[in-house]
């Protein structure tokens, strides 16, 4: 367990270094999220998670593009995320999919591509029905990211949502290892044998919905309202939401968390200059876990 206060990177297995915290833009409609990247940037975030998928990334592109203009930031400051949608996961398609994707957010290279899932879709279908799955064939469309990482134009590559299983799969055939596995991580689904693993391998783990996403209903988005996470919140004086993500930074992974609301962009960006002390970070190990480990 990292305890030290200030966790502001972990070092990948390429050498770089990824800011330990990021700015989800997953359920980010089209007409907030420039505003929320934007108040994100200039309050201090270094690290954009985007993807095709969430429908949005000309948007952030159109953002990042003024945020540069207006010298708020360099691009060699920002590490920018996206991902290859299962539709692209023939090996034609991948740099295609590549070059939309940097058409859209306007860059020259991203630090980081994912396989977004483990899970291949007919081109062009649209939602995980059944009638659109076709049969994935992680191996070769890996080779295709493994040329995209050759490239220069994706600085790392990696994947998302694998299981141990797909993941000990694939770094059997991968030339170049995924440097990242980013899946979902909070507090009320830890899977720290799964993190083990992935750390055993060399893979960081990115947790996405470190708050459990709330607000959607499900048994996940009762973090905020745990009752061991309120009650370490007031021992050390600060919110739900700053004390789920210092969570994770402490668990040594890194997090990025969603919001277009600007108090909640700043509220939760203050997790560096503090730490939850050894004696209450092991209460989190009591709350009860929604689902099984990966
Ligand atoms: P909003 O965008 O209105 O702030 P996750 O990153 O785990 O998926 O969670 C995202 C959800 O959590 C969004 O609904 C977001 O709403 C909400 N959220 C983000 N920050 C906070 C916070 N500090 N306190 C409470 N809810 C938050």
């Amino acid at each position: 367990m990292a305890t030290a206060a200030a966790i502001r990177f972990f070092e990948l297995n390429t050498g770089a270094k990824i800011p330990s915290f990021g700015f989800g833009t997953w359920q980010s409609a089209p007409g907030v999220v420039a505003d929320a990247v934007t108040t994100a940037v200039k309050a201090g975030y270094r690290h954009i998670d985007c993807a095709p998928a969430y429908g949005n990334e000309k948007e952030i592109g159109d953002a990042l593009k003024k945020l540069f203009a207006e010298s708020v930031v360099k691009r060699e400051d920002l590490w920018i995320t996206s991902k290859l949608w299962c539709t692209n996961h023939a090996p034609e398609d991948v740099p295609k999919a590549l070059n939309q994707t940097l058409q859209d957010l306007q860059l020259d290279y991203l630090d980081l591509y994912l396989v977004h899932w483990p899970v291949s879709m007919k081109k062009d279908s649209v939602g995980f029905k059944p009638e659109n799955l076709s049969q994935p064939n992680l191996p070769s469309t890996w080779k295709a990211m493994e040329g995209l990482y050759d490239s220069g134009k994706a600085r790392a590559i990696g994947v998302s949502n694998f299981s141990s299983k797909k993941l000990g799969d694939l770094l059997e055939v991968a030339c170049v290892p995924p440097a990242v596995n980013q899946v979902e991580c909070h507090p009320s689904w830890q899977q720290q044998k799964f993190h083990a693993f992935c750390k055993s391998k060399g893979v960081h783990l990115t947790g996405y919905s470190p708050l459990g996403s709330p607000g959607t209903g499900s048994i996940k988005s009762d973090v905020l309202k745990n009752p061991i996470i309120i009650m370490v919140a007031e021992k050390v004086g600060k919110t739900p939401a700053q004390v789920a993500l210092r969570w994770g930074f402490q668990m040594g992974h890194s997090v990025i968390p969603k919001s277009t609301n600007e108090a909640r962009i700043k509220e939760n960006l203050d997790v560096f200059d503090w730490s939850i002390p050894e004696d209450l970070f092991v209460k989190f190990t009591e709350i009860q876990q929604a689902r099984e480990a990966n």
